[in-house]
């Protein structure tokens, strides 16, 4: 009774309600996708996860902060508690061998490019042991020396490298990056294609190492290992490009576990990053870049 009179009290506003709902299920039943349509979406999808099959899921790494912490009671100092200090040998230059040697050497530099294009011309292994030991002249947390540096000059080698990064960054390129990030590479022309690491005479893969062993088995922790790779990566790109070579950092997402098990690397090493090092080719071209001006990235206080 009382429902009766409320509607008849209110009934412009009951019809009201009543189209309006219908009228929303209609939208919702004309714009649901079909049954057929659903199982075509399906279908596709399922097709695309046999194309990637084994990259769905990531692959993991046998060591995490977990086994970190547990093998803690195996950590020993690395150095010795009485390690003698001795003098430090320094020659002074005068202030104005000092602004020339630093203006020239930011000339050097500043004609560094990144390189993807590379001539098959072959390099001296002697110029790749001397800049690799010259990233090995990096400063490094508690002195642990962090890094691993595979030099690869096999063909075939360079050749499987090639299969797995170029497999990864297909997938990479069309599923795991973002839109935008896909967006923000198009004006460098990267692509998932990598002909240079075929090209190029030596490909250099730089690994972190977690941690690794004392002459008695204990384990040697390696703080800030990360920093410390990233730093020598610096010093390697500078020793290339003194050297008169080129090289393109790069960084192969989610290849590091296939290509450390294929460059037999032990599980406490990580693949930070790769550089195809060599001449770049005659006809090389590079993205037409500027770099920001002193002012843009230098504060004094
Ligand atoms: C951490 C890092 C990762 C990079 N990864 C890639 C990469 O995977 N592929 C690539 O072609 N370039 C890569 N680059 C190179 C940059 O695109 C390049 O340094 C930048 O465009 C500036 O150009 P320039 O090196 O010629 O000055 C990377 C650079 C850095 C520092």
């Amino acid at each position: 009774m009382f429902i009766l009179l409320m509607i008849q009290k209110y009934f412009p506003q009951f019809l009201l309600t009543i189209a309006c709902c219908t009228g929303l299920v209609f939208l919702f039943r004309k714009f649901r996708p079909s049954d057929e349509q659903k199982q075509r979406k399906n279908a596709q999808f399922k097709e695309k996860l046999k194309m990637n099959k084994g990259r769905e899921e990531n692959l993991t790494d046998e060591i995490d902060d977990k086994d970190m912490q547990d093998m803690e009671e195996d950590f020993a100092p690395s150095l010795p508690e009485n390690l003698a200090h001795i003098p430090f040998k320094f020659t002074k230059n005068s202030h104005s061998e000092m602004i020339k040697r630093s203006g020239e050497f930011y000339e050097l530099m500043n004609k560094r490019r990144s390189v993807r294009f590379f001539s098959k011309d072959p390099v001296p292994e002697e110029v790749i042991r001397n800049i690799i030991k010259t990233a090995g002249t990096s400063p490094s947390g508690a002195h642990t020396e962090p890094w691993t540096f595979v030099v690869i000059k096999d063909p075939q080698m360079k050749q499987q490298v090639r299969e797995v990064i170029e497999e990864e960054e297909y997938f990479n390129y069309n599923k795991r990056m973002s839109k935008q990030w896909v967006a923000d590479l198009k004006p460098l022309k990267t692509t998932w294609e990598k002909k240079y690491l075929t090209e190029a005479p030596y490909l250099i893969l730089v690994f972190k190492q977690l941690y690794s062993f004392n002459e008695d088995g204990t384990r040697k922790m390696h703080y800030y290992n990360e920093i410390s790779v990233a730093i020598a990566t610096g010093m390697l790109i500078t020793a290339i490009h003194n050297a008169g070579l080129s090289t393109v950092t790069t960084s192969p997402l989610q290849c590091g576990i296939r290509l450390r098990s294929i460059l037999e690397r032990p599980p406490q090493e990580r693949l930070v990053l790769l550089f195809p090092v060599g001449f770049p080719a005659d006809d090389c071209t590079v993205p037409d870049l500027e770099r920001k001006p002193l002012k843009d990235i230098c504060v004094e206080i």
